[in-house]
């Protein structure tokens, strides 16, 4: 396999760890490039159903490297439960010890991060994003701030206390007089990076620089994203987004191995769409097919248990995560989900409710988007099970027209098809 990028291109939630951990089976590299455990991949696999939200999808296989990759942020307590989970479900101890590897640039979420969060969306009410809580935009701020804390300084007692002296007396003026949140003493915050420091200590990669030049020497690498492009902190629905870059050229800079390393990037797309939190969706249905897709495709939230919104697959903004994500080819979920619908539609315009313009390009700013409703086309559906199809000549012939349509209207190729969540659903082409 040539070493691959795999990306979500609609709002997260697309399938990307099924199609990830299907892939790991051929990578001996699999690294996390941005996000945090914000994110939540489901993978089905030898009968059981696994959830990681930070651990690479790849830590099911024997001998595979997972990293953790500098341009994430880690919150160590929820990742040292990520880890409980997994143990308890049959994974050994020492196969995290041996096979998970994190960045020591990779930055930390403090307990102060999640108090801004929650407190940011409670406090900005109808306006809020919808966030999942777990303190990622406050941390990337700091981050981005340069106020951060990473990983490596909490092995370095010394550059952490000066580093404190400088972070904390600012911190605490934010947390009591723009947030009125309780402030943090250096005593408790040095305790908190021990407890940190302990739980990420038999992971940290201090020799990653040697690893990395092996790894792109000799070995396949996969890079897995989190959330999507139409999350995406340039490209998405600003300021309805992640604060991170889940396109391909994110990969290039989170996973510390720039653009050589990449050398095809599958964007992941469901057959229709989801989204959770706030923010605009514009072939969104708030009917009963809304929530009949929402109960066949089993929508809620992998890490805040949130009902998904449904929607209708919408080509235009498709369109254009192929060009801003960099995509190369299409791995499209969720087939099956569609089995029972006669008529399947797809966005293929987008028509100006106040002038009556029709458009076809992807209109940037959110706050216009009230003023589109989506132009439809209707294809007839297939109202047969897919679930068992094997090869694309088991599928009916109106999936594969759907199919073709979309590869026409995106302008690259579907090269997975995935028509369950166990690795056996999958068609390759
Ligand atoms: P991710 O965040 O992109 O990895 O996706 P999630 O794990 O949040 O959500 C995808 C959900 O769809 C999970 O429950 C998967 O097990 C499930 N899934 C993935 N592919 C398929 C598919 O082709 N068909 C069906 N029915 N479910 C799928
Ligand atoms: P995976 O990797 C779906 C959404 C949140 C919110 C916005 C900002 O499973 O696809 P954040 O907590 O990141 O500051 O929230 O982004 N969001 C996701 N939606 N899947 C995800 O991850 C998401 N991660 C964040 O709901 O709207
Ligand atoms: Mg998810």
């Amino acid at each position: 396999m040539k070493n691959t990028v795999v990306i979500g291109a609609q709002f997260g939630d697309e399938g990307k760890a099924k199609i990830t951990d299907i892939l790991a089976g051929e990578a001996d590299f699999i690294t996390r490039f941005q996000g945090g455990s914000n994110a939540g991949h489901t993978v089905v696999a030898n009968g059981k159903k696994y959830a990681f939200h930070l651990i690479p999808s790849g830590i099911l296989y024997e001998n595979k490297v997972c990293m953790i990759g500098a341009g994430c942020v880690i919150k160590p307590d929820d990742l040292k439960n990520e880890i409980e989970n997994i143990i308890s479900q049959g994974i050994e101890c020492a196969h995290f010890e041996k096979c998970l590897k994190i960045s020591p640039l990779a930055h930390i979420t403090m307990k102060y991060h999640t108090d801004i969060d929650g407190y940011s969306e409670n406090n900005l009410k109808e306006n809020k994003i919808g966030t999942t809580k777990k303190g990622i935009g406050p941390t990337y701020t700091d981050k981005y701030n340069r106020c951060g804390i990473r990983v490596e300084d909490l092995f370095n007692q010394e550059t952490l206390s000066k580093k404190l002296d400088v972070i904390l007396p600012k911190k605490n003026k934010e947390l009591e007089f723009v947030y009125n949140l309780k402030p943090y003493s250096k005593e408790e915050i040095l305790k908190e990076c021990e407890e940190y420091r302990k739980i990420l200590a038999p992971y940290v990669d201090f020799n990653w620089e040697n690893n990395l030049l092996n790894t792109q020497k000799n070995k396949t690498i996969l890079f897995e994203g989190a959330q999507g492009v139409m999350l995406d902190i340039d490209y998405g629905t600003y300021p309805y987004v992640t604060s991170s870059s889940p396109t391909a050229g994110g990969a290039a800079i989170g996973a510390s191995m720039g653009i050589k390393s990449i050398e095809r990037a599958v964007g992941v797309f469901k057959a229709y769409m989801t989204r959770v939190g706030e923010g605009a969706f514009i072939t969104e249905l708030t009917d009963e097919e809304g929530e009949k897709l929402r109960s066949i495709g089993g929508e809620f939230g992998v890490t805040t248990g949130r009902a998904r919104r449904c929607g209708w697959f919408d080509a235009i903004s498709a369109k254009y995560a192929v060009l801003v994500g960099g995509l190369t080819e299409i791995a499209l979920t969720k087939l099956d989900v569609l089995d029972t619908f006669e008529e399947i539609k797809i966005a293929t315009a987008y028509k100006n409710k106040l002038t009556g313009e029709i458009i076809k390009n992807y209109p940037t700013n959110v706050y216009t988007h009230q003023n589109y409703e989506p132009v439809y086309e209707t294809h007839k559906g297939w109202m047969e099970d897919i679930t068992g199809c094997k090869n694309y000549n088991d599928l009916p012939q109106n999936a594969k027209l759907y199919l073709k349509r979309l590869e026409e209207l995106l302008g690259i190729k579907i090269s997975i098809i995935s028509v369950g969540p166990d690795r056996e659903q999958t068609i390759f082409l």
